[in-house]
């Protein structure tokens, strides 16, 4: 019997998932259990179109596009939560900006995974303009899946009434332990779920709480502030065959209420599949895929709120590889190893300044190490092609040692490297070219390359401060 949406069975027995339209998935070679679907099916999570459809309509504005792709990362990450391991738990992310970015947009691209449904103005989406007792019910509604909530400034009649909705419902979004309530019946014990919510005022700034509980807020929360300056914005380019990026929005949003439904489906076959034919085994692949972003990212080692806040990039991630593997986020999207690390290193350099970019290059350079050479070996000029061969040239100066790196590729290797580079800069920890125009790079030393090459100089004592002063 399932009371609510989400994955329902015994632990060593069969487990089937109940769609929140009422529709049942469950493994294909086990006979039909019957499951009892006993919750008031929403029609919003009746799909439309095929899994084909909904890929041919999103591709042309998504494609290659970090922030889309990574919340379709992240909306199809909610059923694993539940394999994840324990520490794995709800937590929110919120898009927050300006009035006209597409944070809506963005946001009901989400949901379109899951739900949408073209005569609601929210289409997939939930609004905020509500109680936390209707909260509360959508988390149950939303069980295993993603819950999205709109516009944040419309919570509360009042700004106070506003504060005390957010501040508990952030709580209550982000925790799994629930309680029968009394009078509603409504239960939403154990409910696991994922909300993505859009407000024009990030919702730590709104609330007016003292430090400790902005710590726990921020632990449970990732906030991504979007503007037309950047360094994040809600595309990272016009999207190829559009006028604007206006029109790109607007085509995306009437893409989202024409096909919807299918991939958090196609998700969700596969995944009762896999967890019919070898659970253990798909329970060790959600680890490995953690502990791969923890490699490209270093974020395995931040502590504190960050560090749990840094735990919903690695789920999108697990979740993107995935739905990649199966074919519900299509190759030509990008490469979900570069986008999600990119987002995350936008997000850490935004929230985390220096530190924080001082983090993420260190977690490049540290593999790299053992392809540095010394340049007192340097006996003449390296050819450009060997010089790119080494990962760097460790220079010892009076002041400390400094790393020449080929400029290219740390480019390509380092995820959102010119925003790292940028912070790490202004920290003194990377040494550009002075002058009328300041770069991050400067040319290669003559006596060390034969050639024009640009390189980052990277002061690495003053990498390793930062590193220790924490920030
Ligand atoms: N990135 C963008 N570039 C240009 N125009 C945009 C962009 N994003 C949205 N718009 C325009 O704004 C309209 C509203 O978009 P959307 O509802 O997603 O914005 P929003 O950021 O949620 O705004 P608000 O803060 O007012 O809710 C779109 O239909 C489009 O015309
Ligand atoms: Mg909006």
């Amino acid at each position: 019997m399932a009371d609510r949406p989400g994955w329902t069975g015994t632990p060593g027995g069969t487990w089937h998932y109940v769609l929140g339209d009422g529709a049942v998935v469950g493994p294909r070679d086990v006979p039909p259990t019957e499951v009892i679907v006993a919750f008031e099916p929403d029609a919003k999570f009746t799909r439309r179109g095929k899994l084909g459809d909904w890929q041919a309509a999103m591709e042309p504005v998504v494609a290659g596009q970090t922030l889309p792709v990574f919340v379709l990362c992240l909306a199809l990450a909610p059923p694993l939560l539940t394999l994840a391991p324990p520490d794995f738990g709800n937590q929110l992310c919120e898009i927050a900006g300006p009035s006209g970015h597409g944070k809506s947009t963005l946001a009901f691209l989400a949901a379109s995974v899951w739900a949408g449904d073209p005569a609601r103005e929210t289409l997939g989406a939930e609004s905020w303009l509500t109680t936390l007792e209707a909260i509360e019910r959508q988390m149950a509604v939303h069980a295993d899946a993603l819950l999205v909530l709109d516009e944040a400034n419309k919570a509360g009649s009042s700004r106070k009434t506003q504060r005390e909705l957010i501040e508990k419902a952030i709580f209550r979004l982000s925790g799994t332990e629930g309680k029968a309530r009394h009078g509603t019946g409504v239960e939403v014990s154990g409910a696991r779920l994922l909300t993505i919510s859009t407000s024009n005022e990030p919702l730590a700034q709104l609330l007016k709480v003292t430090p400790a509980v902005m710590e726990a807020l921020q632990a449970r929360m990732v906030t991504f502030e979007v503007s037309w300056e950047g360094p994040l914005r809600a595309f990272d380019r016009v999207p190829h065959g559009f006028a604007s990026e206006r029109k790109a929005v607007e085509a995306l949003l009437r893409a989202i209420a024409t096909y919807y439904g299918t991939p958090g489906r196609a998700m969700v076959v596969r995944l009762v599949q896999e967890r019919a034919a070898d659970e253990p085994k798909l329970r060790r692949r959600i680890p490995q895929f953690i502990a791969h972003f923890y490699k490209l990212t270093g974020a395995g080692d931040l502590a504190g709120s960050a560090g749990r806040a840094a735990k919903l990039f690695a789920l999108a991630y697990a979740a993107g590889r995935l739905a990649r593997e199966w074919g519900i986020l299509p190759e030509a999207w990008g490469m979900i190893s570069k986008l999600v690390p990119r987002l995350y290193a936008l997000w850490r350099s935004a929230v985390g300044g220096a530190a924080g970019a001082a983090q993420l290059l260190r977690a490049h350079l540290d593999p790299t190490r053992e392809r540095w050479i010394d340049a007192a070996s340097v006996k003449s000029p390296l050819k450009l092609e060997d010089f790119r061969a080494t990962a760097g040239i460790l220079v010892r100066e009076e002041t400390g040692s400094v790393l020449l790196v080929p400029s290219p590729m740390l480019r390509s290797g380092l995820p959102g490297c010119l925003e790292v580079m940028r912070a790490l800069r202004d920290a003194g920890v990377v040494e550009g070219e002075e002058g009328q125009q300041r770069k991050l790079t400067r040319k290669a030393p003559r006596r060390l390359v034969d050639g024009p090459e640009r390189v980052y100089r990277i002061r690495l004592d003053r990498l390793d401060e930062l590193l220790e002063s924490g920030g």
